[in-house]
C-alpha cells in the first residue's frame, strides 16, 4: 500500500462515478475510487490524465484507508436500496466527521431517513443531485449539495472546481436544509421530463404535420437552438435527426422504439408535486404520457379501431415552422414556472429553505435543462428573492404575451390534423386558470356541499356554510310555481 492519503473518494465506479472522479483529478485533486468490478477500477485509472493522482481498488476498506481524515466520500449507486448497502458497508470503517455523500438520484424522504441516521452517529450525510449525464460529469456538471451545512463547507472548494462555469460563476451551490439537494434535482428532472414531452411534441407537429425530413428537422432544431429557444435538450435534438444506422440503412431515430423509460424521477415529482400541494400538470402529463407509449399493444388495436388520420396543417411552412417554435417556447416557459413554484412551496412546506435565484443561477450551465431562458429567471430574481411563481415577473409577462397568440394556434392546428400535443394543451390550460381571477370552482364547491355537506365560503360575508340544496331549491321551485300560477281564491 502506497502512503499517498487520497483527497477524495468514490463509490461505483459506473460513467457517472468514473467520470466525476477524473475531472476531480483534472482539478490537482489526489483521488480513490472502489468498485467491486476490477474491470471498472482498472479502467479508471487507464482513463486517467496523465501527471493526475487518480487510483481504483475492489474493497471499501482499501479505499477508506487511504483517504485523508476527516474523510470525503461520495457515492455513485442505484438509488434505493444499494445505498442503504453501501452505507451499512461504509459504517465499520469510518469515523465520526467524515463526511459521506450520496449524489445519485435518490428520492428525498429517503435522503432525509439517511441523514438522521447517520447524524446520530456524527457522520455527515448529504444527498446531492447532479446532472449533466456522463459527459457534464467529466467536463463540469451543476451539482445542487443540500443539508448538513458543515459538509457543505468542507466539499465546497472541490465541488466549485469540478462543476460548469458560466461567466466564471461556479454551476454549484448549497440547496438548502435537511434533503434540498436531492429534492431540488427531483424537480429538475420533473422539469426535464415536461421539456422533453413538448420537444417531441414540436417534433411530431413539425414531421407528421408539416412533412419535414431528418435533415429538414436537423435545420430548424439548429435555427432554434440559435435565439430565444437556446438550449441543451434544443441542441441534441438537432444532433439525432443526423444520427445514421448502418443495419437499417436510414436514420436511427426512425427505428428507435416508441415506447419511453423512466426511472422514477419524474413520477416522484409529479407525487410530491400532488403532497404539497402545487399545481404542476405539464410534468404530469409528461409522466402520463411517457407511461401511455409502453401501451404499445393496446394503442395499435386502438389505432385499428379509430383509424386516425393525421392531416397536413395546410399552413404555410414557414408560417407553421415559426408558430411551433413560439408555441414551444411559451410552453417551456410554463413548464420552468411549474417546477419552480414547487420549490417555493417546498421551501416553506417541508422547511428547507431553499433558494430560488441560486437553484436558476447553477441551472444555467452544465445540467439537463440548462437554456438560455434560466438568465432570464436568475435576472428576475434577482430582482425580487420571494417571487412564487415566475410568471408573476413583468419580464416573464412580456416573453410570454409575444408568444401566446401562436400557442392557441398552433393546438388549434394540432387539434384539426388529429396530432396528440397534451403537453402544450397542458401549458395553455395552467396559464389560462393561472390568470383567472375567479375560476368555475365555485359550483364545484357547490356540489360538495349539496352532496356531502362539506361546507363552503362565501365572497360577500366571513363564514362557514351549509345548505340543504335540495329542499330549498325544492321550496324556491314552489313558491317560483306559486307566483307564476296563484290559486283560486276558496271564497
Ligand atoms: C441529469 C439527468 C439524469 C438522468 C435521468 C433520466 O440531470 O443528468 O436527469 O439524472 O438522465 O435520471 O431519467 P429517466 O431515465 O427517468 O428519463
Amino acid at each position: 500500500m502506497s502512503d499517498t492519503l487520497y483527497d477524495f473518494g468514490m463509490i461505483g465506479l459506473g460513467v457517472m462515478g468514473s467520470n466525476f472522479l477524473l475531472n476531480m483529478a483534472d482539478h490537482g485533486y489526489k483521488v480513490i475510487g472502489f468498485d467491486l468490478d476490477a474491470a471498472k477500477a482498472k479502467k479508471l485509472e487507464d482513463e486517467a490524465t496523465s501527471g493526475t493522482t487518480v487510483k481504483g481498488v475492489v474493497t471499501l476498506e482499501e479505499m477508506v484507508t487511504q483517504l485523508d481524515k476527516p474523510r470525503r466520500i461520495m457515492m455513485l449507486v442505484p438509488a434505493g436500496k444499494p445505498v442503504d448497502n453501501v452505507i451499512e458497508n461504509l459504517l465499520p470503517f469510518i469515523e465520526k466527521d467524515d463526511v459521506i455523500i450520496d449524489g445519485g438520484n435518490s428520492h428525498y424522504v429517503d435522503t432525509l431517513k439517511r441523514v438522521n441516521y447517520l447524524n446520530e452517529k456524527g457522520i455527515h450525510f448529504m444527498g446531492m443531485g447532479v446532472s449533466g449525464g456522463e459527459k457534464g460529469a467529466r467536463l463540469g456538471p451543476s451539482i445542487m449539495p443540500g443539508g448538513d451545512l458543515a459538509a457543505w463547507q468542507r466539499v465546497k472548494p472541490m465541488l466549485e472546481a469540478v462543476s460548469a462555469k458560466v461567466g466564471g460563476e461556479p454551476c454549484v451551490a448549497y440547496m438548502g436544509k435537511g434533503a434540498a439537494g436531492h429534492y431540488v434535482k427531483m424537480v429538475h428532472n420533473g422539469i426535464e421530463y415536461a421539456i422533453m414531452q413538448l420537444i417531441s411534441e414540436a417534433y411530431d407537429m413539425l414531421k407528421r404535420g408539416i412533412g419535414l425530413n431528418n435533415d429538414e428537422l436537423a435545420k430548424v432544431f439548429t435555427e432554434w437552438n440559435k435565439n430565444e429557444l437556446e438550449s441543451f435538450l434544443i441542441e441534441i435534438t438537432s444532433e439525432i435527426f443526423l444520427k445514421d444506422d448502418e443495419d437499417a440503412q436510414t436514420r436511427l431515430v426512425d427505428v428507435v422504439s416508441d415506447k419511453a423509460g423512466s426511472k422514477g424521477t419524474g413520477k416522484w415529482t409529479s407525487q410530491d408535486a400532488m403532497e404539497l400541494p402545487v399545481s404542476v400538470p405539464v410534468i404530469d402529463v409528461a409522466v402520463a404520457m411517457r407511461t401511455l407509449s409502453a401501451y404499445k399493444d393496446e394503442r395499435l388495436a386502438a389505432a385499428q379501431l379509430y383509424h386516425p388520420k393525421t392531416k397536413d396543417l395546410k399552413g404555410g411552412k414557414q408560417t407553421d415552422i415559426e408558430k411551433i417554435k413560439d408555441a414551444l417556447y411559451f410552453a417551456t416557459i410554463i413548464c420552468y414556472a411549474q417546477g419552480l413554484s414547487m420549490l417555493y412551496k417546498a421551501s416553506t412546506e417541508l422547511n428547507m429553505e431553499i433558494p430560488l435565484g441560486d437553484v436558476v443561477k447553477i441551472w444555467r450551465g452544465g445540467c439537463i435543462i440548462r437554456s438560455a431562458l434560466l438568465e432570464d429567471f436568475y435576472k428576475a430574481f434577482k430582482k425580487d428573492k420571494t417571487l412564487s411563481n415566475i410568471l408573476l415577473s413583468k419580464h416573464t409577462a412580456k416573453l410570454l404575451k409575444k408568444k401566446e397568440k401562436h400557442l392557441r394556434a398552433v393546438i388549434k392546428l394540432a387539434v384539426q390534423s388529429k396530432i396528440p400535443v397534451s403537453g402544450l394543451m397542458s401549458a395553455l390550460g395552467y396559464f389560462d386558470a393561472y390568470c383567472s381571477a375567479t375560476m368555475p370552482t365555485n359550483l364545484i364547491q357547490a356540489q360538495r356541499d349539496y352532496f356531502g355537506a362539506h361546507t363552503y365560503q362565501r365572497i360577500d360575508k366571513e363564514g362557514i356554510f351549509h345548505t340543504e340544496w335540495h329542499e330549498e331549491v325544492v321550496q324556491a321551485d314552489k313558491k317560483h310555481a306559486e307566483t307564476e300560477n296563484p290559486q283560486p281564491d276558496s271564497k
